[in-house]
């Protein structure tokens, strides 16, 4: 969804009160919210103290969205994260994706520099030999992502292979094609190593 989409979605529903969802300026509900509830797994401003749970600052605001309503309409399942989102509003939902998506986000480098350079072939390059495509083609030449496409730059490494292996097994239920079809082809080493070089970048 876009921006402007989701603006004028809200203004439609009679917000417009909310015209500080253009400025960088958090509601105190809404910080109240992502320091009391989310920050307790995500780490303070959502930049991840726990490998466990997915970094969400610097995250693409449309991306994540889209990820909480796909959690609340549990098209993509998560016992844990469900509960987390059951009593919050649309608006909450886009005012913490904002929240979240502006704080900043560092990478933490692998002192592995073999596995980090086979990561970085393989998101630049992919292996043609087995067919995965190259990551960068859709997220991005810094791997920054855009709008519906994650931002994977200095996300922890063991969220992104957790993820990879969910596409395989399908058992990430939202976008199963697109991500299925590259990461079936993936080795056991690649995975571990797109994933490691992707977790220390900025
Ligand atoms: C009890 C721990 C816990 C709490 C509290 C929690 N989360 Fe999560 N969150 C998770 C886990 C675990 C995942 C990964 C889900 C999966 O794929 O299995 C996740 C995933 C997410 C994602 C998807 C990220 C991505 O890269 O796809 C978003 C967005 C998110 N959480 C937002 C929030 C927000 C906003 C709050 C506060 C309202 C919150 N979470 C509270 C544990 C938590
Ligand atoms: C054809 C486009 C395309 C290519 C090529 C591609 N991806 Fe993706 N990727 C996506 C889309 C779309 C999503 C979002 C899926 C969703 O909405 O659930 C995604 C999601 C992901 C996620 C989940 C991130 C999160 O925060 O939960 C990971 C990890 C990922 N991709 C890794 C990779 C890697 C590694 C490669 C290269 C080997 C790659 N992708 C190549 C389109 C692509």
């Amino acid at each position: 969804m876009r921006l402007h989409t989701i603006a004028c979605l809200l203004l439609g529903l009679g917000l417009a009160s909310l015209a500080p969802l253009t400025t960088a300026t958090t509601p105190d509900r809404i910080t109240s919210i992502a320091t009391e509830r989310c920050e307790a797994c995500h780490g303070l401003g959502g930049q991840g103290n726990n490998s466990m749970f997915p970094k969400l600052s610097g995250q693409n605001e449309a991306y994540l969205v889209q990820q909480m309503f796909n959690f609340k309409s549990r098209a993509r399942r998560s016992s844990v994260m469900e509960p987390q989102l059951a009593d919050l509003s649309g608006e909450d939902i886009v005012l913490l994706a904002r929240h979240f998506s502006s704080r900043p986000l560092r990478g933490t480098p692998t002192s592995d520099s073999q596995l980090n350079a086979l990561g970085q072939t393989i998101y630049t390059q992919g292996n043609p030999a087995s067919g995965v495509a190259a990551c960068h083609v859709c997220h991005g030449p810094a791997a920054r992502g855009g709008q519906m496409l994650p931002r994977l730059a200095g996300q922890h490494a063991e969220y992104l292979e957790l993820q990879l292996r969910r596409f395989i097994e399908r058992s990430r239920t939202t976008d199963q094609t697109l991500m299925h079809s590259v990461a079936m082809r993936m080795t056991d080493e690649e995975i571990r190593a797109v994933s490691y070089y992707l977790s220390g970048l900025n």
